[in-house]
């Protein structure tokens, strides 16, 4: 999402380009890029390569190759031609393929719910039987003839899809009924509320391949913004009193659900990433009612505002405060909130576990995978008899990536339990929370963000920490203060079933954005503004001539484990967006041609079937040219190719060479595009059949910049997709088949 993002990062820790700055000086001063752009064969992760310790003065440093169970074979080459770029308002994918809508906002999830008018006059209380908003994150979970988990079913399953947030122009008669500041429509407040949160959803293929849902299945279920919720591990109970529960274990509702996760005994994560606007609190009036502690944390997280949609200020409430509930100012007079709602932001900012198999059981906010705006939370492949890890990105620019690992050790027999949440406390809520740190030399580290570890102590001098569930709430300033790697904007993560390789999109960036650094010591001047997440700074100017400094395209970089537990790592940089055609030493560094090139990866997701890497990209910057995508990658690994120079300029005319790992060209066999969506979307979320023969893919907000003034001007519509004619455009899922019924991709 775009609109929501918020930077509040304003610790001194090094960004990225730091430390690669530094790592050049270093392997300068040691003489090891006397070549220059000579060097840049230097295998520093070679196959098989000798271990050589962090403090070696023989070479940039490794560690040791993963251990990662055998896999199928990545297929050799992909089974596609490439599309084209395009501006239509249409879903285009290869000749020989097939992409049909499955569900659109609006569309009902119940028997008996009435179709979608899409006018805006649907009513309101039918909205938690409907398909939600603006389709992101998403899994399959193969049903058997029991109604249980197959985790091999391809044929029929439940899909489980977050909706983040909403198209609002479009979702009601005519836009919000705002009076004097405040709503005063209920009703327009609840299909708000209800449009959010996830939808779990029976669909099945016919003998003809064609995908459908089950309207009548009882496994169909709306988790919203409302949906009353448990809270978990080790923050449940604390700082989360409220007036819905003194106790501080229960909360209503998830909200802008993003990316998501999966867990190896078949239940969903869904992962709350801007939710910290959803919350009304008007600083000047609440601030001298707080603790300095309080207010830091509000400040951290940017809780402060009137609330995006004002959901708050809803009149006629309902007695249990409903709408009153996004409301997080003191109010109250108790000491320790159970008259207000002054710590309901507390619990949101969570991942949720909900176990799809079972509609009637509460989700969970599990807090020990820590507090902040969680993208998604992807998995290692479970080991029997080692702990579970999950990889996890905050994005907003200047924050920093995160790694869950379980204090349980994996036991494949809890893979077939149907008692799922109750797995779920077993290694969700016991476990250890690590924060990235890149370093110079080319390795990086996990650290620990525990009570009592690396200076989070109650006498810590930026932030008394009281306990573990004061570090887990307030991850973000935890993590400043053990002083992790500011990255760019992370997105979507993915791990490479091949080879263990952990993947994470760095969506793009600014100019005004970045971190003006010093050069580092031994260097030559840095580029003032250099952005320190991305060693490119430069113009990708739009066909009008408009300006785009900074790094538009974004880029995507990688890390390599020993083992998914281990606590170090390698890293490089995969694939630079670019557009094809820009100078090949600055800015299009992975060589794209027309047949790939791309701008703002943001989902990013390896199929279990095939082994292909799948980029789907959120972009504002190159759709001059073209609408969002989905492009099908065959990466190689971390290593694969190696030091680079890269000469970045900034709009004042500053010039600075910098010294980085990038990985080996993709060229046009290894990297096509394979899909582009219609005007205004944001290609988002991935599922597949377990054979890998059906793709589920989103279509997030096609005609989002149409204005509300031309609401009642169909002709104005910058989308029309997917009904077309003079229908209001509508989020919707889609399902891709290959025609002679093979595999997708490869
Ligand atoms: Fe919701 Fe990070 O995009
Ligand atoms: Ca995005
Ligand atoms: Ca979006
Ligand atoms: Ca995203």
């Amino acid at each position: 999402m775009h609109n929501d993002d918020l930077e509040t990062n304003s610790s001194r820790n090094p960004h990225i380009n730091d430390i690669i700055g530094e790592r050049s000086a270093d392997l300068k001063r040691r003489g090891l890029l006397k070549g220059g752009l000579g060097m840049a064969s230097l295998s520093f992760m070679g196959a098989g390569s000798a271990l050589t310790g962090c403090g070696s003065s023989d070479g940039p440093a490794t560690v040791a190759p993963p251990q990662v169970p055998a896999v199928p074979a990545r297929p050799t080459a992909l089974n596609f031609s490439a599309v084209a770029k395009s501006t239509a308002d249409s879903v285009v994918v290869p000749q020989g393929f097939t992409a049909r809508v499955l569900y659109r906002v609006g569309d009902p999830l119940a028997a008996g719910v009435a179709s979608y008018r899409n006018d805006g006059t649907d009513d309101p209380a039918t909205y938690d039987k409907r398909v939600g908003d603006n389709h992101d994150g998403m899994s399959y979970f193969g049903l058997s003839s029991t109604n249980g988990w197959d985790p091999n079913g391809s044929t029929r399953g439940l899909l489980c899809v977050n909706h983040e947030y909403l198209n609002i122009n479009f979702l009601h008669a005519s836009g919000q009924t705002i009076v004097s500041g405040a709503r005063t429509v209920p009703g327009e407040v609840l299909r708000e509320i209800y449009g959010h949160g996830v939808g779990i959803a029976e669909v099945a293929r016919d003998a003809g391949g064609v995908w459908s849902i089950n309207q009548a299945s009882t496994l169909n279920r709306r988790v919203h913004a409302g949906t009353e919720m448990e809270i978990s591990g080790p923050a449940a109970g604390s700082f989360m009193v409220t007036r819905f529960s003194p106790n501080g274990t229960r909360t209503r509702g998830t909200v802008n659900n993003c990316a998501n996760g999966y867990t190896p005994w078949g239940t969903y994560l869904t992962c709350e990433e801007n939710w910290a606007g959803y919350f009304r609190r008007v600083t000047a009036t609440d601030n001298p009612n707080r603790s300095a502690k309080e207010l830091a944390s509000f400040a951290r997280y940017g809780v402060g505002g009137n609330g995006n949609h004002l959901w708050a200020t809803t009149t006629p409430d309902t007695a249990d405060q409903f709408f009153g509930r996004w409301n997080t100012m003191r109010t109250g007079t108790s000491a320790d909130g159970s008259d207000d709602y002054r710590n309901v932001a507390n619990t949101f900012g969570w991942n949720v576990e909900i176990d799809p198999f079972s509609p009637a059981s509460l989700p969970k906010k599990r807090t020990t995978m820590g507090r902040f705006a969680h993208e998604g939370a992807w998995p290692a492949r479970p080991v029997a008899g080692k702990p579970l890890v999950w990889y996890q990105g905050d994005d907003s620019r200047g924050e920093y990536i995160y790694k869950y690992v379980s204090n349980a050790v994996w036991d494949p027999a809890d893979a077939s339990r149907t008692d799922k949440l109750a797995v779920g406390d077993k290694y969700l809520n016991d476990g250890k929370l690590y924060v990235a740190r890149f370093n110079a030399d080319g390795t990086g580290n996990w650290i620990e963000l525990s009570f009592g570890v690396n200076s989070l102590t109650a006498s810590n001098a930026t932030y008394a920490f009281a306990n573990q569930a004061d570090v887990l709430i307030n991850t973000r300033i935890a993590a400043d203060i053990v002083g992790a790697t500011k990255m760019d904007r992370p997105e979507w993560g993915a791990v490479d079933p091949v080879n263990g390789a952990v993947y994470m999109t760095l969506t793009n960036n600014s100019e005004s954005l970045r971190t003006v650094v010093a050069p580092p010591a031994g260097a030559s001047a840095r580029a003032a503004r250099v952005d320190a997440a991305n060693p490119r700074h430069y113009n990708d100017p739009r066909e009008t001539g408009q300006n785009q400094r900074g790094n538009p395209n974004g880029h995507i970089i990688r890390w390599l484990e020993p083992t998914p537990e281990a606590l170090t790592f390698n890293w490089d940089i995969f694939l630079f967006g670019a557009r094809a055609g820009r100078d090949a030493a600055s800015i299009n560094i992975s060589g794209l041609s027309a047949d790939n090139d791309f701008s703002s990866p943001d989902g990013l997701w390896f199929s279990k079937a095939t082994n292909i890497c799948w980029i789907q990209t959120d972009d504002g910057a190159y759709t001059d040219v073209t609408n969002c995508m989905l492009l099908a990658s065959l990466p190689g690994t971390v290593g694969d190719g190696g030091v680079r120079t890269i000469t970045s300029t900034d709009s004042a005319g500053n010039s600075a060479s910098i010294q980085t790992f990038v990985g080996a060209a993709q060229g046009d066999a290894r990297l096509r595009r394979f899909l582009v969506g219609p005007r205004d979307c944001e290609v988002t979320g991935l599922a597949e059949t377990p054979d890998g023969r059906t793709l589920f893919v989103g279509i997030q907000h096609p005609g989002e910049d149409t204005p509300l003034s031309a609401i009642a001007t169909p002709s104005a519509y910058t989308s029309t997709w997917p009904d077309g004619g003079t229908a209001r455009p509508r989020s919707a899922l889609v399902v891709i088949t290959k025609n002679d019924g093979g595999r997708i991709g490869g």
